[in-house]
């Protein structure tokens, strides 16, 4: 079924809903995702992928991996002996990433595919070397971002690092108001100019006012027994969590 408007403020954050909101998206998400960030979004997943001391040979785990956006730089990171294990629940999205795998740039590259929701608890337990989040902690409430962090901190290795950012309302008065604006009232414009529905877009503004940015998360991800800090990128245009499970 395609998707509808939210029937209660909850709603948006039912795992059915979010489904079906980036099953539509699919379509634009990449080329939406790269013009309506002025190229920014490349550059702070490099940023995020960065933060994290990956050695050749080793395991990345990239949950809610899309289309595999940040493979790039996790490839580039953990070189031929290295895995890359990504996790999505979105048919649409992950029918690009299946693509994107099979070009020539990923072709020496060990990546492994699940499509099932990074809550489920399916994989193994101290199996990652490093997780990496990138633009997928907007679409949770508190309590998923907590089940997350429990969940992060079951597939690390003890020692092991993790890395997520998000897109942020900035604190300074000015640019906050700017960028709420440019959130809730151009992307959606773009979005239908892109022939896509602009509703879909425009849940992009909703979740991310909600979600600020990643203060409260880091709360919650010490909560769950992680090390970490927060950090800001592009006057908190996007902030992120980074930290490791104590040994
Ligand atoms: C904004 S996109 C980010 C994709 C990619 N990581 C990037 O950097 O662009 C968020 C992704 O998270 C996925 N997602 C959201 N909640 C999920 C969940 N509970 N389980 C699995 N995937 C989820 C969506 O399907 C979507 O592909």
């Amino acid at each position: 079924m395609a998707f509808q408007n939210p029937k209660t403020p909850q709603s948006i954050y039912e795992p059915e809903f979010v489904e079906k909101l980036f099953n539509e998206m699919s379509l634009t998400y990449e080329r939406m995702n790269t013009i309506t960030s002025f190229g920014f979004s490349n550059r702070w997943r490099r940023q995020c992928v960065f933060e994290l001391a990956i050695q050749p040979g080793q395991t990345v785990v990239d949950l809610m991996t899309g289309m595999g956006e940040t493979w790039a730089y996790i490839c580039q990171r953990i070189g031929p002996h290295g895995v890359l294990v990504g996790v999505d629940f979105s048919e649409g999205m992950l029918q690009y990433a299946h693509q994107k795998r099979h070009r020539k740039r990923f072709s020496q590259h060990t990546i492994h595919i699940y499509k099932q929701n990074v809550l489920a608890g399916t994989l193994p337990d101290q199996s990652a070397d490093h997780v990496v989040v990138s633009f997928g902690l907007k679409t949770f409430n508190p309590k998923q971002i907590a089940q997350l962090a429990q969940e992060i901190n079951r597939i690390l290795k003890p020692g092991g690092q993790f890395s997520c950012i998000e897109v942020s309302v900035p604190r300074s008065t000015l640019l906050r108001a700017l960028y709420l604006f440019y959130l809730r009232r151009i992307i959606p414009v773009l979005g239908a100019l892109f022939l896509s529905n602009p509703d879909t877009y425009r849940m992009l503004g909703i979740y991310c006012s909600q979600f600020k940015d990643t203060q409260q998360a880091q709360q919650l991800f010490q909560h769950a027994g992680l090390s970490c800090r927060t950090t800001s990128y592009f006057f908190g245009c996007a902030s992120g969590i980074v930290g490791n499970k104590p040994i």
